[in-house]
């Protein structure tokens, strides 16, 4: 089935009209972008899938920043990119339901770069349940490989659908909704340390915030938007050079505040040290410098 040019051209203006890639995502864009039948597909995936994490969530597996919804933005990335690129959007979409299936298991290979290989084992005999007419056993094997794939490094191998996958994977990485999920686990952290001397990177735990670990992972999503080799799909790489402008100016914006109302807050205090007892009754000096 042929793209709906109506849909690509949506897409598009919404594209360049957009700052970070995400509006495009708007739910219209997509309703006559496959058939009836493929979205009642994906459905029964969605359902298949959530309910792996259901399981996986009740049993008190936790993956951070690998649960449901991190497939529901891939989905909408791996979507978008496809009709970007003038690709049929099935497959794509399909694909990135699947691919972090395996997270939500108790094998030891969930929690690291294996993960794919288990969501290509646990996806597998649920592809070979749906009809040749809609999946023929290449584009299953494609779609298992991908999956298997998406994990790993960028390859010169990788087969188009491969390099999609993981090009839609790296936008939910690399965009602001990866802060959140980055620091989900650090939240015993206090929330905001003084700024100063986060120029050079904190490197201890103990000198770390909710705050400056945010800022870390923001610098960090930054060199993945602007190194040339981690997005390899045209799309993606104009996605990812218009966070770029966007997420510098939130950066920017970020330590400013904070070290504004930091040096505000030493002015009314006449620049002293806050020294406390603590609660063990030793005199602290709480470092504001
Ligand atoms: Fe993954």
């Amino acid at each position: 089935m042929a793209i709906n040019r109506e849909t690509l051209n949506l897409v598009q203006y919404y594209t360049h009209h957009g700052n970070t890639g995400v509006d495009m995502a708007a739910k219209d864009l997509f309703r006559d972008s496959i058939t009836e039948e493929e979205r009642n597909i994906l459905y029964g995936v969605a359902v298949f899938v959530k309910s792996h994490f259901i399981v996986a969530e009740s049993a008190g597996i936790a993956r951070g920043g690998h649960g449901f919804d991190h497939h529901r933005r891939v989905v909408a990335y791996a979507g978008t990119l496809a009709i970007m690129e003038g690709i049929y959007p099935f497959i794509p979409m399909l694909t990135a339901m699947i691919v972090d299936v395996g997270r939500a298991s108790s094998d030891p290979r969930a929690a690291d770069w294996r993960h794919g290989q288990l969501s290509a084992e646990i996806s597998g005999p649920y592809l070979d349940k749906l009809s040749t007419s809609i999946l023929t056993s290449s584009d299953k094997l494609e779609i298992l490989e991908a999956a298997e794939q998406h994990s790993s490094p960028n390859k010169d191998t990788d087969r188009p659908l491969t390099v999609l996958i993981k090009d839609a994977d790296k936008l939910d990485f690399a965009g602001l909704t990866s802060l959140p999920r980055s620091a989900a686990h650090r939240y015993k952290l206090p929330v905001s340390l003084p700024v100063s001397g986060l120029e050079s990177g904190p490197t201890e735990e103990n000198y770390q915030s909710q705050i400056s670990t945010i800022i870390d992972d923001h610098q960090g999503i930054l060199d993945c938007l602007k190194d040339p080799k981690r997005f390899r799909i045209p799309s993606a790489r104009f996605i990812a050079a218009m966070r770029v402008v966007s997420y510098e100016q939130i950066l920017n914006s970020l330590k400013q505040e904070l070290s504004a109302t930091e040096e505000i807050f030493d002015e009314i205090i006449g620049g002293r040290a806050i020294i406390v007892n603590d609660a063990e009754g030793y005199l602290r000096k709480i470092d504001t410098k």
